[in-house]
């Protein structure tokens, strides 16, 4: 157990609304502003302001069409739609910020990876080294069909890809150009020395890759990797290749099972287990008094709507509930969509079921995450367990209405969670810019010598000053 004060990540998705059912209802909700750039430079500065570490964008490339097999409901209630792509969201927030963070959600499963490589890359420059990619491999059908798949590749199948795809972006990000391969001489008219660019010459079961990565070196090369897996495929994956790795639980003592795995995995994959840094889910409806922060709960709930949930659920799990009864115990049951999801509500805890009705409840406000609601220094109290319960070094900060949710609780919890130090301390006024990587793991621009991304380094790392 460790008690260091937490990292601290805002979480959204570049949609109307994210987890929390008809956030956007709420008078003055900056959902319906998604598509207005200066609402998002506007998040931006509060989240800098405050010295958030980074805001994190969930994504997905596909909708949710599962609930009564369709997508009416997800339409109405805008559940993770539409969906804008993130990436694009973020050279104009980085423009207005030079300390926060961006972790952006990018599918592996429909696009080539050299051409992943060069978004991370061009991310990188543009943000000076701010960027973080969340590793995922797509979860929902309707992805897969929109994307010339047809149909999911098998769970398991995709972990084989997903290797694969790291070979491929390790080799373009860290060995196809050398540091100091950008020589710029103008005397000598050369831009770039050749002799220090060389082709990956990749050539594997998916992919095959001869060339040069199309980028020069950035400030982090690798952008920091996230990732959410929770099989054992994909904890195995995760013990290997992330950075961060990002929970959801419905209690700090459940939270802490998968985060003793995930550090298990990288123990196994011969890694520290304190190198990953292990993010949970977490929102927060804070309020002067304990009833004044139930009665805001209370009123957002009036927000949420049941098929709007369920439409979420559906989406998430693959898992149809308008076919059952909402009063009887949801099963254990094998799914293509999100495990995780479908095991948090019924073996997760052998001590609780779950009807459906229960669980649309718990998901209304925050969704999959735990959400705390209370006076200042309750919020200080659970958070406090998160920590010390769940043994994580982080939390993303969803909302139930946002920005408020955000402004809240900067304004109401987060002084006294700083002054307890269970919160990161607010920036120094005079704090020089860092990359994500140099805030997660002090001294290091660039991956960790015991990454797996390190074997593909060309000589030593000018850029780590540990
Ligand atoms: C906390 C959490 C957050 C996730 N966020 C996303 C996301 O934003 N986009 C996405 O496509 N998948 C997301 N996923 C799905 C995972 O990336 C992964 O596809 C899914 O968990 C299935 O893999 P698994 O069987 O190894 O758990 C998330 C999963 C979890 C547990």
């Amino acid at each position: 157990m460790t008690e260091k004060p937490l990292n601290l990540f805002a979480f959204n998705f570049f949609a109307p609304a994210h987890l929390t059912s008809g956030s956007w209802r709420e008078p003055g909700d900056g959902g319906l502003r998604y598509t207005d750039l200066q609402y998002w430079k506007r998040v931006a500065r509060l989240l800098e302001d405050a010295s958030f570490d980074g805001i994190f964008f969930a994504d997905t490339v596909g909708f949710h069409d599962v609930y009564k097999g369709g997508v009416d409901e997800s339409l109405r209630d805008a559940a993770q739609y539409p969906a804008n792509d993130p990436a694009l969201l973020i050279s104009g927030m980085a423009a207005v910020t030079e300390h926060l963070t961006f972790g952006v959600t990018c599918s592996l499963t429909y696009e080539q990876p050299y051409l992943l490589a060069r978004r991370f890359s061009t991310l990188d420059h543009l943000t000076n080294g701010r960027i973080g990619w969340n590793i995922v491999t797509s979860y929902n059908d309707s992805a897969a069909k929109n994307l010339g798949l047809g149909e999911q590749l098998g769970h398991d199948e995709r972990y084989d890809l997903a290797e694969e795809y790291m070979e491929v972006v390790y080799k373009l990000w860290e060995s196809s150009l050398e540091d100091d391969a950008v020589v710029r001489d103008t005397e000598n008219a050369t831009y770039i020395d050749p002799r220090k660019v060389h082709p990956i010459e990749h050539k594997g079961k998916y992919f095959e890759v001869p060339g040069i990565h199309l980028c020069e070196p950035s400030p982090q090369r690798t952008p920091v990797l996230f990732q959410a897996g929770a099989s054992s495929r994909g904890m195995g994956f995760g013990g290997k290749h992330a950075e961060v790795a990002f929970i959801q639980a419905t209690s700090p003592e459940l939270a802490r099972r998968s985060v003793d795995k995930i550090r298990q995995a990288a123990r196994d994959a011969g890694r520290d287990p304190y190198d990953i840094k292990i993010v949970a889910l977490i929102t927060v409806v804070v309020a002067p008094t304990s009833e004044a922060a139930q009665a805001k709960y209370e009123h957002y709930l009036e927000n949420a709507t049941v098929d709007g949930v369920l439409a979420r659920f559906g989406g998430w799990t693959g898992i149809d509930l308008s076919t059952y009864d909402l009063d009887q115990p949801l099963e254990s049951i094998e799914t293509k969509g999100v495990q995780s999801i479908v095991d948090m509500f019924s073996k997760a805890d052998p001590n609780r079921e779950w009807t459906p009705r229960e669980i649309v409840d718990f998901l209304s406000i925050g969704g999959t995450g735990s959400t705390i609601v209370g006076s200042p220094q309750e919020v200080v109290e659970q958070l406090r367990a998160w920590r010390d319960v769940a043994d994580i070094d982080g939390i993303n900060l969803s909302y139930a209405t946002q920005p408020a949710g955000w402004e809240e609780f900067i304004e109401l919890a987060l002084p006294e969670l700083r002054k307890q130090g269970i919160v990161k301390p607010a920036r120094a006024v005079d704090a020089k810019p860092r990359t994500l990587r140099e805030k997660l793991f002090p001294g290091h621009a660039r991956v960790l010598d015991t990454h797996p991304a390190a074997a593909y380094r060309r000589g030593p790392n000018p850029a780590d000053e540990a």
